[in-house]
């Protein structure tokens, strides 16, 4: 099997190919992402680190993570601690900013709850996280922008969710469609302050010049996302790691299309540095759509190949009642914006996407089986 070390050359090489300009735009900033501890931060971080350990010392990026590390501080993250061009500082969102707070030319707020069984266990965290801490970090933005300091870029991670359950005419899903969403069910607290929090930023950014953007991640999945996220993709991989059957816990009618990180991270980075003011930008794959019946058979067929497996699908009632309300039936991007003034071009689809990802964590299934 491929070395794990191989893995991530390989992905974070290809992360700084399709950045070459935005990562040279970006030379010599200082940049803050918060939430960096988390999946995406995992490429986030590593790529632009990638990319320094490349680039003459004075082009280097210097990377401040700010994260409450709530399930402490991830292993990979550890290691690279020490290094120049690297800033961990253990903060919470959802507090007031530091005083003083460092200097930042680009700002990605990635903090928050994003695994839907985390946030309805704690929605008011994960409000606070979409709301508060937005609103504070849009306020260092706009004083700079205000001051006439260096202030290039900024962007929010919204979600896909924000669409809610889109008409079978709205898939794929375009930037301008306004939602199917709920603002009480169960998965409000999510999706709601998802989209009240694209309000506040084109409020900054009409407003006050904030160069805020949003960008809406489409089922993003690979290296990074814990084996115990209860996302998806993870749990047929603990099923796997652990040689059990593969537990289908919907009628596995439901259907998505699965976007690789690495290419996911090319597009926040195109969007942070060629977004256009207070816009939105679908980040994600189109094709191809598949069901998760279809995603399990694939799971099976890669984990058969990759390590003999011989489980199979088989279904199960989900013990959280709340676990299947308001799930959309589909979820497919438009990336005709994204495609256009990003130049953003995912090439890594879903069979090759999954056996990177089952290699992944057969190297981290120890480690994060929790
Ligand atoms: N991964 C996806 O497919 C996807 C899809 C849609 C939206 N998003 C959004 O992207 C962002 C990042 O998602 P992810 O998949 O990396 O999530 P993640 O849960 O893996 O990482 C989030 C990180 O934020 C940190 N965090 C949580 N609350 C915090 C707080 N109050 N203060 C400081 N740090 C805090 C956590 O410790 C974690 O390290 C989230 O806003 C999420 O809603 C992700």
């Amino acid at each position: 099997m491929e070395p794990l070390a191989d893995l991530l050359k390989r992905d974070l090489d290809y992360v700084t190919a399709g950045l070459r300009d935005e990562l040279a735009t970006m030379a010599g900033s200082r940049l803050l992402i918060t939430g960096g501890a988390g999946f995406l931060g995992y490429y986030m971080v590593r790529g632009v680190l990638h990319w320094n350990d490349r680039a003459p010392a004075s082009d280097r990026i210097h990377v401040t993570v700010f994260d409450n590390y709530v399930r402490g501080i991830p292993a990979w993250l550890e290691a690279l601690r020490g290094r120049d061009d690297l800033t961990l500082t253990r903060f919470d969102v959802r507090q007031p900013l530091p005083d003083p707070m460092p200097e930042f030319e680009y700002i990605v707020h990635a903090a928050g709850i994003a695994s839907p069984i985390y946030y309805r266990l704690h929605p008011l965290e994960t409000m606070d996280a979409n709301i508060d801490g937005l609103r504070n970090l849009l306020e260092y933005a706009r004083a700079r922008v205000e001051k006439k300091r260096d202030f290039r870029g900024f962007i929010f991670y919204s979600s896909s969710e924000i669409y809610g359950d889109p008409a079978p005419e709205e898939i794929p899903t375009r930037e301008d469609y306004r939602g199917n969403v709920s603002c009480t069910g169960p998965r409000a607290c999510y999706d709601e302050s998802k989209r009240y929090g694209e309000t506040l930023c084109v409020v900054f950014a009409r407003h006050y010049g904030v160069p805020v953007k949003m960008v809406r991640p489409f089922n993003n999945y690979g290296p990074g996302l814990k084996i115990s996220d209860r996302r998806v993709i993870p749990d047929f991989a603990r099923d796997v790691m652990n040689g059990r059957d593969i537990v289908m816990l919907s009628d596995g009618k439901p259907k998505r299309t699965f976007c690789y990180v690495a290419d996911a991270v090319v597009g926040y980075y195109k969007a942070l540095v060629r977004g256009g003011m207070g816009e939105a930008y679908n980040v994600g794959v189109d094709r191809p759509e598949i069901s998760m019946n279809e995603l399990a058979e694939k799971v099976v067929a890669t984990a058969r190949d990759l390590f003999g497996y011989a489980g199979r699908v088989v279904m199960q009632a989900p013990k959280e009642s709340d676990y299947l309300i308001d799930n959309p039936n589909r979820r497919c991007p438009d990336l005709t914006k994204s495609r256009t003034q990003l130049g953003y071009d995912p090439t890594i689809l879903v069979d090759e996407g999954l056996r990177r990802s089952l290699v992944w964590y057969h190297y981290h299934r120890e480690a994060e089986d929790a």
